[in-house]
């Protein structure tokens, strides 16, 4: 693995958004895309720079199961307001949480990714390891499924809610052997409480009950973190 530390999440944004364009200018066509807060300063870099993406397309990791597109908790909404409003993508998939035939849907996004090999993969990590929502215990060889979220999950998502209860309690996610599938991963995690995940990942076990240790066995991973979530390295 290939570690970068910056001082703050705003460096870590500018120095992911570089390693897009280098990839771009390597010819990537296909990005594998994240939510939550970690990449935000890196869709602000990309939205702000002059990259083209009209001829790539996204594959986002996952969505929570019950809410739709239009909801603004949705990681569809969520791409939509902070990167594909001012960087559309020729194509963008996310898994659909509101299918109605949810076995059909894993089948398709399955397909999606095979059809899509993924260039260049964002991810950022939970507290507890987990990447895309593949918690504790998913198997190293999963694709896509539905998961239960865990209580640390659906605490530490409850931010972005009104009330806990409207925290969905399951999601569609890439599986872990799907996600290692991409060329090359970009992992991204910022502040002191991503210190032990981020320590866990480099230099613990490659084991389950880590997902992110999966990465150690990956032979082409960037890790930009902040000096805090460094802090254990
Ligand atoms: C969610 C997402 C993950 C993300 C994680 C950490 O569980 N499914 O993809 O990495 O949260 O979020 P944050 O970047 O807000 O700390």
């Amino acid at each position: 693995m290939r570690i970068i530390v910056v001082a703050n999440a705003n460096e870590g944004g500018k120095t992911a958004a570089q390693i897009f364009s280098q990839e771009l200018q390597n010819g990537a066509k296909v990005f594998g895309l994240a939510t939550g807060s970690t990449p935000l300063s890196t869709y602000r870099e990309l939205c702000n720079s002059d990259l083209d993406f009209s001829d790539c397309s996204s594959v986002n990791l996952d969505e929570y199961v019950g809410i739709s597109a239009a909801n603004p908790e949705s990681y569809a909404y969520f791409m939509h307001q902070n990167l594909f409003a001012a960087k559309p993508f020729a194509h963008s998939f996310i898994p659909n949480g509101m299918a109605k035939e949810i076995d059909e849907e894993i089948s398709r996004y399955n397909r999606v990714i095979d059809e899509h090999p993924v260039d260049l993969q964002i991810l950022g990590i939970g507290q507890n390891g987990h990447i895309g929502f593949n918690e504790p215990g998913t198997p190293f060889d999963s694709l896509t499924h539905k998961v239960a979220l865990t209580e640390s999950t659906i605490n530490a998502n409850s931010r972005f809610f009104d009330d806990i209860r409207d925290v969905p309690k399951e999601a569609l996610t890439m599986g872990l052997k799907s996600i290692c599938q991409a060329k090359h991963i970009l992992l991204l995690a910022y502040g002191q409480n991503k210190a032990d995940a981020i320590n866990k990942m480099v230099n613990g076990p490659v084991s389950e009950e880590l997902p992110a240790s999966i990465l150690q066995n990956h032979a082409n991973v960037t890790v930009i973190v902040d000096e805090e979530a460094a802090s254990g390295l």
